[in-house]
């Protein structure tokens, strides 16, 4: 998949698969899959690092997971998210921190939100570098929404939401993902675009589907939102994993003969 294979998707109707990636060794696992794309979110800073929030993603931080993802992902298409706040300074600092994802592996950014957006938008792409869209629950934003809440469910939000991805696809955004909007909503606004939606808590009707990765191998523990599935009970599996290893340290059945120098 590269920039080009997004709206070729769109215009023949086939879905966008994409899912998060943080490391090495999974982007190595998911480089054997047929997945489209792998986002390094600033998820990462609560999915491997523990924090409560997105906001202490930091430039650094994203730079070190695209790296080690970009070791791993073949010829994977990345996309790299802006951690909060790097996109609203003096553009020379904004586009510097849009430079390091890119010399660190990504093949495109992320940023969060329309309003303000528009002419830093238009300069990355000016300047050879896509730019993914996100709108609906934008978590950067979370102290302005008032927490990880669905948007869109009141005509003035879902009429600024339609707002919004027309400036973002006119600004230049090559696809936007729309996270937890009610489907009827994303729909339209799917509708509304030549350029792809891919939606997280957004129904069925966008033109792909993004989820975290930990979230769909059923490792995370406590944050469970509706729109997650869990395509397997990785937690558990996990647990059975290592319980098994210590039996056999146990019972001496670890290591045999062939372990052994
Ligand atoms: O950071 C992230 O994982 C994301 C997805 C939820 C779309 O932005």
């Amino acid at each position: 998949m590269n920039i080009l294979d997004f709206s070729q998707k769109k215009a023949t109707q086939s879905k966008i698969s994409m899912v998060t990636c943080y490391d090495y060794t999974s982007a190595r696992i998911l480089a054997q899959t047929s997945i489209d794309c792998l986002l390094v979110g600033d998820s990462v800073a609560m999915i491997m690092h523990g924090h409560a929030n997105t906001l202490t993603a930091t430039l650094e931080m994203m730079c070190d997971h695209v790296a080690a993802v970009s070791r791993g992902a073949g010829d994977k298409f990345i996309i790299g998210d802006m951690p909060f706040a790097s996109y609203r300074k003096s553009l020379s600092d904004n586009v510097t921190a849009a430079q390091r994802l890119m010399q660190a592996g990504a093949h495109a950014i992320k940023l969060e939100g329309a309003a303000g957006n528009q002419d830093f938008i238009r300069h990355l792409t000016e300047s050879g570098i896509p730019v993914m869209g996100h709108v609906g629950l934008t978590p950067q934003f979370m102290n302005i929404l008032g927490g990880f809440k669905v948007q869109g469910k009141t005509h003035t939000s879902a009429d600024r939401l339609k707002e919004n991805v027309l400036l973002l696809q006119e600004a230049g955004c090559f696809a936007l993902v729309i996270e937890a909007v009610p489907a009827l909503l994303a729909q339209e606004l799917t509708a509304l675009l030549t350029i792809p939606t891919i939606g997280i808590g957004a129904g069925p009707h966008t033109d792909g589907q993004v989820l975290v990765l930990h979230d769909l191998l059923g490792l995370t523990l406590d944050f469970k939102p509706k729109f997650v599935k869990a395509f397997a009970d990785g937690h558990t599996q996990f647990k059975n994993t290592i319980e098994a290893y210590i039996k056999a340290i146990h019972l001496r059945e670890f290591p045999q003969h062939e372990h052994c120098y």
